[in-house]
């Protein structure tokens, strides 16, 4: 007697038991694919906050920073539409971004991000505090624009974590602009990470850009990856979520969670380990 199965990932009828496949019908594996969506409940929209919240929860008890980034990219991996990441979100993208900003200590971002996006102070709290998660802002040059909305559009004071060979004159026109301006002896992952660690900042959020995004990965100092797959194909010379130094070794990361809405997925992956 014989029977057949279908396949969830793509469909196809297998025969059983020899396994044999209507090649015919699809390319796939015939084990280890889950199918991540469609399944009840994995819908954003049908997903509560609290239970969103729970999802990206920080690990508890944290003694060191939790470097959490987030992303969005189009299919074809790029990091910006015209320069900038707008043109790659969502609803459901601006909703988890939201989340995260929620969630965190502190808000770790490159200085060509800030530029390019024009950066100004989150709006909401944390949960749990009364003010929002401080931006921390990493600059070799101290070259950010003291009448930008970091500066002028925030609830808190901006960290800016540079270097004693950025211009004097411009550290000091940060710092009377109100920026939290510190001179770290080292400005890789290792220096910055530990100044947000003296500061007890241990859930750290970075929304990049590439380069910071870049030196983390170099470090090892990724623990978790958030990637919004956004469903575009954009060309074009756009860089994709990290750049750096030839010769970084690859780190192997494990899918945590996988949402979707609206032709877009919301990855997240930790480290393996
Ligand atoms: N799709 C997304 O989710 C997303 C997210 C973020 C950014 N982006 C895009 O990415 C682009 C910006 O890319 P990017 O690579 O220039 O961004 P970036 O990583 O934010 O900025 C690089 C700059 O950060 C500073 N920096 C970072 N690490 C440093 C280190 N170890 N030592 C000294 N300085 C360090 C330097 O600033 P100084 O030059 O001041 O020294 C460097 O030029 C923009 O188009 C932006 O829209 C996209």
């Amino acid at each position: 007697m014989t029977a057949t199965v279908t396949n969830v990932s793509c469909g196809a009828v297998i025969d059983q038991p020899t396994g044999r496949r209507d090649s015919s019908a699809c390319r796939c594996w015939d084990g280890g694919v889950q199918r991540l969506w469609p399944t009840p409940g994995s819908e954003l929209s049908e997903i509560d906050d609290s239970t969103l919240a729970a999802t990206y929860a920080y690990p508890a008890d944290l003694d060191g920073p939790y470097v959490r980034v987030n992303f969005v990219s189009s299919l074809d991996g790029a990091v910006s539409v015209d320069g900038r990441s707008g043109g790659l979100g969502s609803e459901a993208d601006k909703r988890v971004f939201g989340l995260l900003r929620r969630l965190t200590d502190v808000i770790l971002v490159g200085a060509g991000t800030v530029r390019a996006e024009n950066y100004r102070g989150a709006r909401r709290p944390t949960e749990g505090r009364s003010t929002p998660p401080p931006i921390a802002v990493v600059t070799g040059s101290a070259n950010l624009d003291p009448e930008s909305p970091l500066f002028t559009d925030t609830a808190v004071p901006p960290i800016i974590l540079t270097l004693e060979s950025a211009p004097a004159q411009q550290r000091d026109r940060l710092a009377a602009a109100g920026g939290d301006v510190v001179v770290l002896e080292r400005l890789d992952p290792r220096g910055v990470l530990g100044e947000l660690d003296r500061r007890g900042l241990h859930r750290v959020l970075c929304e990049g850009g590439p380069g910071l995004h870049g030196d983390l990965v170099a470090a090892d100092a990724v623990d978790e990856l958030c990637l919004t797959l956004a469903p575009l194909l954009v060309g074009g010379e756009a860089g994709r979520i990290a750049h750096g130094a030839p010769g970084t070794p690859t780190r192997a990361m494990s899918l945590a969670s996988a949402l979707h809405a609206d032709d877009t997925l919301l990855l997240r992956y930790r480290r393996t380990r």
